[in-house]
């Protein structure tokens, strides 16, 4: 069972990233029921890595976006991304070292962290970048 979905309410109003919020929000759930089925650690490691490098791969899709109109809150939101990475790459690390297990509550922050800046940081530019004719 998907740990959360994503629905309407998570809409930043610009098309490929609710399509990417999407893939996001497959790639948690997906470690989500790896972890629950007792999957080995080489594969839900996969995942994590899938994982990082999707978001890696969208937070830079959103800033060149923002750089190429403008956006007012840039930096911030950058440095926003800079911080998530930050603490993803860090839950790998221990994950990978052996000194973190894959729990119900890092899967939570996981799905959180996901939600939380889709909800409080991506939605501030939707106005903005409909505006320019980014939808
Ligand atoms: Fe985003
Ligand atoms: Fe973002």
């Amino acid at each position: 069972m998907a740990l959360f979905k994503w629905d309407s309410t998570l809409s930043v109003k610009v098309k490929d990233f609710d399509t990417e919020h999407q893939k996001l929000v497959e790639l948690v759930n997906r470690l989500h029921d790896d972890m629950k089925l007792g999957k080995a650690k080489e594969s839900i490691a996969g995942v994590l890595d899938e994982l990082i490098s999707y978001t890696q791969t969208h937070f830079r899709h959103e800033e060149k976006v923002m750089q190429a109109n403008s956006y007012p809150g840039l930096l911030q939101h950058k440095a926003e991304h800079e911080n998530l990475i930050c603490q993803v790459a860090e839950f790998k690390q221990k994950f990978d070292t052996g000194s973190l297990t894959l729990s119900i509550s890092i899967i939570n922050f996981l799905s959180d962290w996901v939600k939380n800046h889709i909800m409080a940081v991506d939605k501030q530019y939707s106005d903005f970048l409909n505006s320019k004719g980014v939808k």
